[in-house]
């Protein structure tokens, strides 16, 4: 990060002199781990922080330094760190191994939980990550539809496979379509003749595409609110209207709900009684440890019953496994309905907070989302797609960079990308806390506002 204005000396020195610890370390792992990372999302520039310990909201690094976690490990830890249910539950599994090449009874305990909960997923399969449910409900909707493409939105992400590394990162063109292309090196061009892109929040597009490749589409893929892309709300109609768009087109629509499930006791398709026929879960149902499923309408899960003469294949070594299986049943157990209520109104507050605070700082900005999740904007424009996000991130300059690491200065532990959540152990205090911090670090921000993004200061 090269030095172009005081403020940002100021932060970055800060960092390094509280994180001196995290330093050493980094460089130690450049050794073995390239640049030092296993998991792009967690790392940043200068270098990450190394945490050695979690306790209900607290992290703490190795230079000990405690921090207020807003991030969750993205979501997954929906009742903070080690929460005393989940951690007895792992240990009781773990005295008894942790994974058994046979089948156990949390197995089906955990997708009875989730079933009751979900009003569309009849049954379901269990993965080992959010990445490999979205992958295996795409191949589900075209191994029952016998159709080749799925259509997702543009600037939507679900995991890293290959079918989902099409347009992650929206395309700006003013086209009346997003033009689809790979994001990723190394993924085959190949993918684009299996999938196609259209605009959250825009119907027409939906339509557009579903005509154009009639016959074609086995499936819509969306989450029922875009969250990695910034949190992205859906507009009331949307999706009412993929719903009815799928059913005039003969097509399967799949809810991606591996981080809105937290959002409602029923998931987000709970809450808005728009019932898709195949969903994607993950985070949360493994209370912390690695897992996904995917599940829906019982006719398609059923081409999975292994008694059944040419049964769709699904396997994986550690599906299933005992220790996850626990771990999630006491995470889903303790995710009541009140428990939610006080994460999404906590949430509403965070959001209402952090508005307030870029008004008072004279700022521009702006946080979105819904309930217990939030993402910040350097815009006060409404935010409708990913597309509008990134648009705002271009003038932004490095704004929300330095903002995460102001933050990490002051204690509180966000996404880089500018992604807050709420965990059910946090209360009224520890919002407050972080709004306190929130607005300090805009006024330090200012006067690199005030240089690098002028159209921001009001
Ligand atoms: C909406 C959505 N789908 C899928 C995934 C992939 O999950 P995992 O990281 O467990 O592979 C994520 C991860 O953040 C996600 O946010």
């Amino acid at each position: 990060m090269s030095s172009d204005h005081p403020v940002k000396d100021q932060i970055l020195a800060r960092y390094r002199e509280r994180t001196s610890k995290s330093r050493a370390l980094d460089v130690q792992a450049k050794t073995s781990l390239p640049g030092g990372d296993t998991r792009w999302a967690a790392y940043h520039l200068p270098y990450p922080i190394y945490m050695t310990r979690g306790a209900g909201c607290i992290l703490t690094d190795v230079d000990g330094h405690g921090y207020l976690d807003f991030q969750n490990n993205y979501t997954s830890l929906v009742h903070g760190h080690a929460h005393p249910d989940i951690t007895a539950s792992i240990q009781a599994q773990a005295v008894n191994s942790v994974v058994y090449g046979a089948p156990a009874e949390g197995q089906f305990h955990l997708a009875d939980m989730i079933t009751k909960r979900l009003p569309g997923v009849d049954q379901l399969r269990y993965t080992n990550s959010g990445t490999e449910a979205t992958m295996m409900a795409m191949r589900a909707a075209r191994a029952f539809t016998g159709k080749p493409v799925i259509l997702k939105m543009d600037g939507g992400y679900h995991g890293s496979h290959d079918m989902a590394e099409v347009n992650i990162t929206p395309d700006l063109s003013s086209n009346q379509l997003p033009i689809p292309r790979v994001e990723a090196d190394g993924v085959a061009e190949a993918v684009l003749g299996a999938v196609a892109v259209a605009r959250f929040n825009d119907l027409e597009s939906v339509e557009t595409v579903l005509k154009a490749r009639s016959g074609e589409v086995s499936a819509i893929i969306t989450e029922p609110l875009m969250n990695s892309a910034g949190m992205v709300v859906a507009n009331d109609d949307f999706l009412p209207g993929l719903r009815a768009l799928a059913d005039r087109y003969g097509v399967l629509l799949i809810f991606d709900e591996v981080v809105t499930f937290r959002l409602h006791a029923g998931g987000y398709q709970g809450k808005t009684g728009v019932t898709p026929d195949l969903t994607a879960i993950g985070k949360l149902i493994g209370g912390g440890l690695a897992i996904g499923a995917f599940g829906g309408r019982a006719e398609i899960m059923a081409l999975y019953d292994p008694a059944r003469p040419n049964g769709f294949h699904h396997s994986g070594t550690f599906n299933g496994n005992p220790l996850a299986m626990a771990a999630g049943m006491a995470s889903v157990n303790a995710l009541t309905p009140e428990s939610i209520n006080h994460i999404n109104r906590l949430g509403d507050d965070f959001r209402i907070g952090i508005d307030e605070a870029f008004a008072e700082a004279g700022l521009h900005g702006q946080a979105t989302g819904e309930g217990s999740l939030a993402y910040v904007h350097w815009t006060a424009e409404k935010v409708t797609s990913a597309a509008d996000v990134v648009r705002w991130k271009q003038k932004a300059a490095e704004l929300p960079r330095l903002l995460h690491l102001e933050l990490l200065n002051q204690g509180i532990f966000s996404a880089n990308r500018g992604m807050f959540n709420i965990s059910t152990p946090m209360t009224a205090a520890e919002i407050d806390q972080a709004l306190v911090a929130f607005r300090a670090a805009l006024f330090t921000l200012k006067p690199y506002v005030a240089d690098h993004a002028p159209h921001l200061m009001i």
